[in-house]
């Protein structure tokens, strides 16, 4: 399987940008100093799905995770919602900075697929 490379430079702190990866979508946000301590400061241990942000990341600041929503596979809206992260607009999921399931019907968390980052030229690669 072809792996997909993506420029980490070229994404801007604070922005969303979505690929394709074997015909699903992902997102990568490039998270801002204060969407890390949100993400971080959760309770997460009373979430539904319990998953601490640090178990969600390789590195803070790179957020990447499956588009597909986990209620029934829709495409969440970025930069949406009641929790600074993400929407579902088909049934009212919300997801926070962490891509955790908060609110709405979706029973867990957005997916986060097998990647790796290359420190050294400042790319994933998926
Ligand atoms: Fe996203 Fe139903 S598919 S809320």
């Amino acid at each position: 399987m072809a792996k997909t490379e993506v420029d980490l430079a070229s994404i801007p702190e604070g922005k969303n940008v979505v690929i394709k990866w074997r015909g699903k979508p992902v997102f990568i946000r490039h998270r801002t100093s204060d969407e890390i301590e949100e993400a971080q400061s959760v309770n997460w241990k009373s979430l539904r799905d319990p998953q601490p942000d640090e178990a969600r990341v390789k590195k803070p600041e790179w957020l990447v995770m499956l588009g597909v929503c986990t209620h029934l596979g829709c495409v969440p809206i970025g930069e949406a919602g009641d929790y600074g992260g993400w929407f579902c607009p088909c049934h009212g999921s919300h997801y926070d900075i962490s891509g955790r399931a908060r609110k709405g019907p979706a029973p867990l968390n957005l997916e986060i697929p097998p990647y790796e980052l290359n420190e050294a030229d400042n790319k994933l690669v998926i």
